[in-house]
């Protein structure tokens, strides 16, 4: 099914050659969703644009495109407008059979790319023997959606969590251990990730403040680095004490992963500086080895380096990043590597790309973006911290997510003087909490901070998860009571069921008619959704499937305020509960790609 923008861009096209020759065959229909209803559904500003090329007045121009242009099927007469624009109002019919079609299409009229891509995301990278901070949630959740989003447009996603387990940081924490808690370095769940981030303040203390034990954790990292068994040992330790608690964030999020850490590239480095050395890349400054950067200097206006090896021979972050791109362009075949980190480190990529441009390690036809986000705060725009001051620990942010979730859940049960089981009441709070959290993150511009509310994340109204969720669950009651109308009459109604059975028995008989000015509304909007995906595709931007959503929801509300749908005569009851059907499957479609799960009750 070919999008309408498309069809009508085409159609533009040809309306061009005709009216002004075979030299306008290229030019730009400018072709835009009309800012406001009034001026119908598209509108374009062709004429204004091309008034200089063909020196005639726009609006001259504009006339004789709509004389020349055939679009009877689809639109209205097209309208001139205001200087010289084109205003295109889509046809009742034309929209019927569109809703009729997404309707029996399972994918909702989403195409998938004509060109699939390999795309590597690398996101949520959280460092072993730390915790895993705000940061790691942000890119946990920005990066899963976008991987969802380019998975259901039928790309080849390879999902990488590019862990931060290799580096200094390990000799000096091997060496701490020996000391302090040998244990630690030989059983399996010695301790759990709170002592070793205490340990881990230790020894970094250690480390500042005592040199003979720098030393020592500077030969574990050799030690280490060399493959000797007891370090090895400890470090594997150490990073499935990490790994097994990242997990339970995982499994929480449901977000799926592929960990290959930094160490995965360790073996890759020496390499990478032997090749910016062949190319004539590499400088020796004060014994580190660096690549000289454009565009990147110091406040007396000197070019910055970017060091890939220290001079006590060790490599560093961009040197692992600079390994890590060639491994997912050579061995990956990616086409497209996604970074999903916080907009600090900006100058990093930044960096690491510039050098791997001029080292030609990047073809043409490979694209390398880095997504990057604000800052989460807390109340008071100042950085998110619990009551003592201390980071906040993820596991207890979603906690309390899913606490504040249960306690809204249970007043409102008593208000309603609802029995609902544990079972039930611990599944709903646990998907309205962890949504919360996600949407929350996801609707805002990703590159704004924003002020971490649980009261404004579980509020009932505006564009957050619970508002999303039970717009979904309205749809619902509605197939629930065309199933119980469309059955015996006298037939309790199952309070445990799931599933759209009310609306499956529609399909098949009955078709959508566009009569109301709220089911047009509706209507245009379901059909946007290609659109608005294609768009995402293109500039990872998950706030704009959330702002489409929200959009859906209350053009629906609108739509059953004002239509009666049960109460319907056919056929247009009929049509009404389609309506309901593609809404619902719509919601629960675009929820999904951002990671939340629909609830049929709650
Ligand atoms: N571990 C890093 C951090 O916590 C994020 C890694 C991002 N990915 C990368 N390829 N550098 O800041």
């Amino acid at each position: 099914m070919n999008s309408t923008v498309a069809q009508l861009k085409n159609r533009f096209q040809q309306a061009l050659v005709a009216a002004f020759g075979n030299d306008y065959a290229e030019a730009d229909p400018m072709l835009l969703p009309a800012s406001n209803p009034k001026f119908g559904d598209y509108q374009s500003n062709a004429a204004l644009s091309l008034a200089k090329k063909l020196g005639q007045p726009p609006r001259a121009i504009a006339e004789h495109i709509i004389k020349h242009i055939d679009v009877n099927d689809i639109c209205q007469p097209p309208v001139v407008a205001g200087a010289g624009f084109i205003n295109f109002t889509l046809k009742p019919a034309y929209l019927e059979a569109q809703v009729n079609a997404i309707l029996a299409d399972s994918r909702l009229g989403v195409a998938t790319a004509k060109n699939p891509q390999r795309v590597v995301v690398d996101f949520s990278s959280p460092n072993i023997a730390k915790e895993m901070h705000v940061g790691h949630l942000r890119s946990t959740i920005i990066g899963d959606c976008i991987a969802r989003i380019l998975e259901f447009r039928g790309h080849d996603v390879l999902r990488l969590n590019h862990v931060g387990d290799w580096g200094t940081q390990f000799g000096m924490l091997i060496a701490y251990l020996r000391e302090a808690y040998p244990a630690a370095l030989t059983t399996q769940n010695a301790l759990d990730l709170g002592d070793l981030v205490a340990l881990y303040r230790q020894a970094k203390q250690r480390f500042d403040e005592d040199e003979e034990f720098k030393e020592t954790a500077r030969q574990e990292v050799v030690r280490l680095q060399a493959g000797a068994e007891d370090a090895r040992r400890a470090w594997q330790l150490l990073c499935e004490q990490s790994r097994r608690e990242f997990q339970q964030i995982y499994d929480l999020l449901d977000v799926y992963l592929t960990e290959r850490g930094e160490s995965f590239y360790n073996p890759l480095l020496p390499a990478v500086v032997e090749d910016l050395d062949k190319l004539g890349l590499l400088v020796e400054d004060s014994g580190a080895k660096c690549v000289f950067l454009d565009g990147f200097t110091n406040k007396a206006g000197e070019p910055l380096p970017l060091i890939v090896q220290k001079s006590d021979g060790g490599y560093n972050y961009a040197t692992t990043d600079l390994a890590a791109l060639r491994y997912r362009i050579q061995q990956d075949g990616a086409n497209r590597i996604i970074y999903v980190t916080d907009a600090g480190q900006t100058n990093h990529f930044a960096q690491v790309f510039q050098v791997a441009r001029r080292a030609c390690w990047i073809p043409d036809d490979v694209d390398v973006v880095h997504v990057t986000f604000g800052l989460v705060l807390g109340e008071g725009g100042k950085k998110l911290k619990t009551r003592s001051g201390e980071t906040v620990r993820l596991r207890d942010l979603l906690d309390e997510a899913i606490a504040s979730a249960r306690a809204d859940i249970e007043t409102r049960l008593k208000e309603d003087l609802r029995q609902e089981t544990e079972e039930f009441i611990d599944h709903v709070a646990t998907v309205v909490g962890i949504s919360a959290v996600k949407y929350a993150d996801l609707s805002q511009n990703r590159n704004s901070n924003y002020v971490f509310s649980y009261d404004k994340m579980l509020a009932l109204q505006g564009n957050t998860a619970p508002y999303m969720l039970y717009a979904y669950v309205r749809t619902q009651g509605i197939s629930r009571h065309q199933k119980m109308a469309s059955s015996s009459a006298s037939l309790p109604v199952d309070r445990n069921e799931r599933g759209d059975i009310g609306f499956g028995k529609l399909s098949g008989n009955g078709k959508v008619l566009l009569q109301e000015d709220t089911e047009l509304v509706l209507a245009k909007h379901l059909l946007q959704l290609n659109e608005v995906l294609s768009e995402l595709e293109v500039e990872l931007l998950p706030n704009r499937l959330c702002q489409y959503l929200y959009e859906l929801s209350g053009k629906f509300n609108k739509f059953y305020e004002e239509c009666p749908v049960l109460e319907a005569e056919e056929p247009q009851r009929t049509s009404r509960l389609l309506l309901c059907d593609v809404t619902a499957r719509t919601l629960k479609l675009g929820l999904s790609l951002l990671g939340i799960p629909v609830l049929e009750r709650m």
